[in-house]
């Protein structure tokens, strides 16, 4: 299937197909602010991208919405929705709406396939990135009709992480909910290896178990997080130095205290690491490393001596290519 055909004049064609990757994101730096009157937190944070990724086929056929996954080793089939509740269907739904919104209906139902290696509830990010690259492909296959800030602002509204996967590049500041962005050049790629206890902690829980830990620590009703920084200029966060002095994870402290088990798994990760954190509020802890044999010693020591899963990957090697967003399907 070729662009052009997707993007003729008139609609895309019934049987246009196209497939983009999807992938993981960890926070170099998650900075958790007070709740807003809306009740979302405001954050201040670094998305880095990492080879690791899904995939997400689409096809236009037919009607109403299918949705078929396919699980990779390392992701079991039951922790991911395969129903009305999975986020690559509601962003698909969103954005036929948004389409019929502008009296410019897709006029076609869609196939939707998704080859899952990114962990669930790990704080990697996975779904979002699904819904992400649905958004991309299908405007894609739609001609473009949004640009980059209304795909954004679709984003927002499925989930605090799609904003970001909607990016074409593989690094950003992000202030908000994570939906205000600035996109940055990546660091120089480094092999990056993530460890995965399995035990689950909900993002909402993690939020209110640090609101409590602030109240109880005397900063008063939910906390504020205290201030951020006046962060370098975009271009000296490219460095690996500059990011491992703004490293952080406000949710180590209430996670960790409650699953000590991640603190311990951060000890064995951070040995010979250029930085390691929880990534977003768990269950996962990476690290990155100035060498692939780092990491798999890392990883090594990760499967010895605890239960934990390991993905061995790499952060993202370069922006990814801005035009298309999407690769076509082979
Ligand atoms: O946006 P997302 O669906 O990822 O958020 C899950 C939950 O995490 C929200 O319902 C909210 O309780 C909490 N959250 C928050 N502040 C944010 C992002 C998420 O309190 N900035």
């Amino acid at each position: 299937m070729d662009e052009a055909r997707a993007n003729r004049g008139g609609g895309p064609d019934d049987g246009a197909v196209l497939a983009a990757e999807a992938p993981a994101k960890v926070n170099l730096r998650l900075k958790v602010f007070g709740r807003d009157g809306s009740g979302y937190h405001g954050l201040e944070t670094i998305f880095l991208r990492l080879e690791l990724a899904d995939r997400v086929r689409v096809e236009l056929r037919g009607e109403g919405l299918e949705l078929t996954v396919d699980c990779r080793p390392g992701v079991p089939a039951e922790s991911i929705p395969s129903g009305e509740d999975n986020l690559c269907l509601e962003a698909a739904r969103a954005f036929g709406d948004e389409l019929e919104d502008r009296g410019r209906p897709l006029g076609h139902g869609l196939r939707i396939h998704l080859e899952k290696r990114i962990p669930a509830g790990s704080g990697l990010g996975g779904g979002s990135a699904d819904a992400g690259a649905v958004l991309r492909v299908m405007n894609h296959l739609a001609g473009g009709p949004l640009g980059t800030p209304e795909l954004v602002a679709l984003g927002a509204r499925l989930g605090s992480d799609v904003p970001f996967a909607v990016l074409p590049g593989a690094a950003a500041l992000g202030w908000g909910r994570g939906h205000r962005l600035l996109p940055l050049e990546p660091p120089p790629p480094r092999p990056a290896l993530v460890a995965l206890p399995g035990i689950g902690v909900s993002t909402p829980e993690a939020f209110s178990w640090l609101d409590t830990d602030r109240v109880e620590g005397g900063e008063g009703a939910a906390g504020s997080g205290g201030r951020g920084l006046a962060l370098p200029p975009a271009g000296d966060l490219r460095s690996w130095g500059t990011l491992t002095g703004l490293a952080r994870n406000d949710f180590e402290g209430p996670v960790f205290r409650r699953h000590p088990e991640l603190a311990t798994l951060k000890e064995l990760l951070s040995g010979d690491a250029i930085l390691s954190l929880l990534s977003g509020s768990g269950d996962a802890v990476f690290g990155i490393y100035p060498s692939e044999s780092a990491r798999d010693r890392a990883a090594q020591r990760v499967v010895e001596e605890t239960g934990a899963g390991v993905v061995q990957t790499n952060t993202a090697r370069m922006a990814a290519p801005r035009t298309p967003a999407v690769e076509e399907d082979g």
